[in-house]
């Protein structure tokens, strides 16, 4: 496994982390936690030492599970445990944006609960809240900080500007945008703003939330979010499945299995600290760790993004 130095952090981070979001029902199904908790376990013998959840991932289960889960094997301290907070799900079914002073110190003390650990390496805004002044965001991180509760801070989904707004009041160490072979528009002002400004980046949903991993055939039907995901059905479907066919050919080529190869693609990007990979069972993660070492051309690199590129062009057109 490699590491790479979180931005400017003193946290050094496997360039895979971990991604805790199946544990989500409401997204993903009943994914069963067996097999999940022995992924974990996988994934630390292997060098993984980043794992990412959210409080939000099944309102508190997949932080739940790990809190069992590190109490069990005693392995809190082998991980940079980065968490999220941002959709304030306490009061009812109805969750809402909140990243109001009080909130956070709420949202905190739950997710320290939940992990059963006493501070939090990466906290994270899960996304941009419109209506809460970034200097109370700062006011609530400073006492966290000041009370060790948290190491270091970091955001999600934002763009530069939103950026700029909250660096005026606190430290941001890290950016968590979607970037894969099929989601690449934070090329073009927030991955050079990030290296710009030396924040690490842990870029999300690098398989794009399965497609690229190469298992799926004309006839697989999706019975959880994806079902009504753009690209996940009809003629666009089949279109990626034949750009699919195409690179798996290129990535052998280079020793690869796809899901290494669209991994691989993403890590090459110098702005990239460590793509998260979102896993269900060992085979997740046993199956993507070459993607660490591997190394792909520059040309390699421009061919497979243009044949996605226009592989999603033709399938965006193509849908009913
Ligand atoms: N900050 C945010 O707003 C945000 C949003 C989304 C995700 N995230 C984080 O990023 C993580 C990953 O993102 P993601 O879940 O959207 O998408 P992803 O990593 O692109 O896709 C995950 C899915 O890919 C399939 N898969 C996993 N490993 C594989 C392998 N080795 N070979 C083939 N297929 C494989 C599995 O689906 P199947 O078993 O169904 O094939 C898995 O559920 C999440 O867990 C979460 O931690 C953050």
């Amino acid at each position: 496994m490699q590491y790479r130095r979180l931005g400017t952090t003193d946290l050094q981070v496997s360039r895979l982390c971990f991604g805790c979001w199946q544990l989500s029902p409401a997204w993903w199904g009943d994914v069963p936690v067996g097999p999940w908790a022995d992924a974990v376990k996988a994934a630390l013998d292997l060098g993984v030492n980043f794992i990412d959840t959210a409080d939000a991932y099944g309102d508190g289960l997949a932080e739940t599970e790990l809190g069992k889960l590190f109490q069990r094997e005693g392995c809190r301290d082998k991980f940079v445990v980065a968490t999220k907070f941002f959709w304030n799900f306490s009061s009812g079914p109805a969750r809402f944006p909140d990243t109001t002073r009080d909130y956070i110190l709420r949202a905190c003390e739950a997710s320290l609960r939940r992990l059963q650990t006493d501070h939090i390496d990466l906290y994270q805004i899960h996304a941009w809240d419109p209506i809460t002044r970034p200097d109370e965001v700062g006011a609530a991180f400073a006492q966290l900080k000041r009370e060790g509760k948290v190491r270091w801070f970091g955001v999600s989904n934002l763009n530069p500007e939103q950026m700029d707004l909250y660096r005026a009041h606190f430290e941001v160490s890290s950016l968590q945008p979607p970037y894969s072979l099929l989601a690449r528009d934070i090329e073009a002002r927030e991955l050079p703003y990030c290296l710009r400004h030396n924040l690490g980046v842990l870029n999300y949903s690098s398989l794009h939330r399965g497609l690229l991993g190469g298992r799926y055939t004309a006839d697989t039907k999706f019975d959880d979010h994806r079902a009504k995901a753009p690209l996940f059905s009809g003629a666009g479907f089949k279109i990626i499945l034949a750009a699919l066919d195409e690179a798996r050919g290129i990535a052998a080529g280079f020793g690869l299995t796809m899901p290494q190869l669209a991994v691989r693609w993403v890590l090459t990007n110098p702005a990239i600290t460590s793509a998260i990979v979102g896993v269900k069972k060992p085979e997740h993660i046993t199956g993507i760790v070459k993607a660490a070492e591997a190394r792909l051309p520059q040309d390699t690199w421009h061919h497979v993004a243009t044949l996605f590129k226009n592989a999603q062009t033709a399938a965006l057109a193509a849908r009913d």
